[in-house]
């Protein structure tokens, strides 16, 4: 059980480590499917093993809460979709990161649930979408373009008994953003991202209070067989321990580089929330305990945005995001992904001198 003195960062490195007088300090990679019979863990899929245990351990004691872990982000993402009733009706941000999207919009064309798309800073959209909605799935801050969603004026307005809201806090972090005590009921979060934070792994986790959904989440799991692995679990609470230094390092580096791109001329607009400019800076100073380490910004053209990722080389030009080393991508090159604007680039900071990022991205804007 989590310290209730201890901080989130003491949490972080001690959370979730075996205990007994001669056990190892890291809980140890068991890659078993099966166990001998009476001994708790009967079936890899269908119990928590032990290395799964310590990850759900340490993410679910920073947000004093039960955590399920997963596979992948999109596993835990399905999950959460998976409760859904048929003919269920849900609300979803309109500028959804594209996997997500692709849940809904494949759930939408089967005809099981019918779809409501509100831009993830529209809180009177949301709210206008609670009565109706079995599941109200915002994303904060949103992927690629950065919105802020109010989640506490969202959590708090009227809305249909027994509808579930959930918050894809990946970008964020629990870290930085608490999703349940603003009043969600299941957070979710892509733990190949921030927390395992070196780009070696895939893994999924969703926290929530509600002992109910725990029990329907596990019984998904075990049913669909979105199991994480225990290789990718133990990595993932070896990402988890250095995951507040990492972020505070990043996040402070963001902000400064997300200043000297709104000054340069090449850069039409910046997004992050943490810029005093940005328009959701409001909100997310309310919500959030730092604005993390995510910033997009939009060149004059697809071409000339194009043209900078590749010509980086420091920063890779990858998908993915939340590691140690910056990367950067063109959202708008990517199927799906033809409402966001051609020339937005989405940069993940890493861990590198801000100095060496910055002459980076001068020399990939000349
Ligand atoms: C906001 C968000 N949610 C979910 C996911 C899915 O995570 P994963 O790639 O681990 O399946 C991603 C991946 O980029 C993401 O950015």
């Amino acid at each position: 059980m989590r310290n209730d003195e201890w901080s989130d960062e003491t949490w972080l490195v001690s959370g979730g480590r075996p205990e007994a007088p001669g056990e190892p300090l890291n809980a140890p990679i068991v890659p078993a499917s099966n166990f001998e019979l009476d001994g708790g863990v009967l079936y890899a899929r269908t119990d928590t093993t032990p290395t799964w245990h310590a990850l759900e351990t340490v993410v679910g004691g920073l947000e004093q809460a039960e955590c399920v872990s997963f596979a992948s982000g999109m596993a835990a993402v399905s999950s959460v979709f998976a409760l859904l009733p048929a003919g269920a009706h849900i609300a979803v941000p309109a500028d959804c990161y594209q996997a997500t999207e692709g849940i809904a919009a494949e759930g939408e064309a089967q005809g099981r649930w019918t779809v409501d798309r509100i831009p993830t800073a529209d809180t009177d959209g949301w709210i206008a979408a609670l009565p109706s909605a079995d599941l109200v799935w915002v994303e904060s801050p949103s992927n690629p373009l950065l919105e802020v969603a109010e989640l506490a004026k969202i959590a708090g307005a009227a809305r249909k008994p027994g509808a579930l809201f959930a918050v894809d806090n990946t970008f964020a972090t629990a870290l930085l953003q608490r999703p349940l005590d603003l009043g969600a009921d299941l957070s979710v979060q892509s733990a190949t991202k921030f927390i395992g934070g070196h780009s070696d792994l895939l893994s999924g986790v969703v926290t929530t209070r509600s002992a109910d959904l725990v029990a329907r989440l596990r019984r998904s799991r075990t049913l669909h067989g979105g199991t994480p692995g225990a290789l990718e679990s133990y990595l993932a609470v070896r990402g988890a321990r250095t995951m507040a230094l990492r972020l505070e390092r990043a996040q402070a580096t963001a902000l400064e580089l997300a200043g000297r791109l709104a000054d340069h001329d090449a850069v039409h607009t910046v997004r992050y929330p943490g810029l005093p400019t940005d328009p959701n800076h409001q909100r997310a100073t309310q919500q959030m305990r730092g604005f993390g380490s995510i910033v997009s910004f939009e060149l004059g053209s697809y071409q000339a945005a194009h043209d900078a990722v590749r010509r980086t080389r420091l920063i890779r030009h990858a998908t993915s995001l939340g590691s140690v080393e910056s990367t950067m991508e063109q959202r708008a090159a990517l199927d799906g992904q033809e409402d966001v604007p051609p020339g937005l680039i989405r940069l993940s900071v890493g861990v590198e001198h801000v100095d060496d990022l910055w002459t980076d991205l001068r020399h990939a804007l000349a």
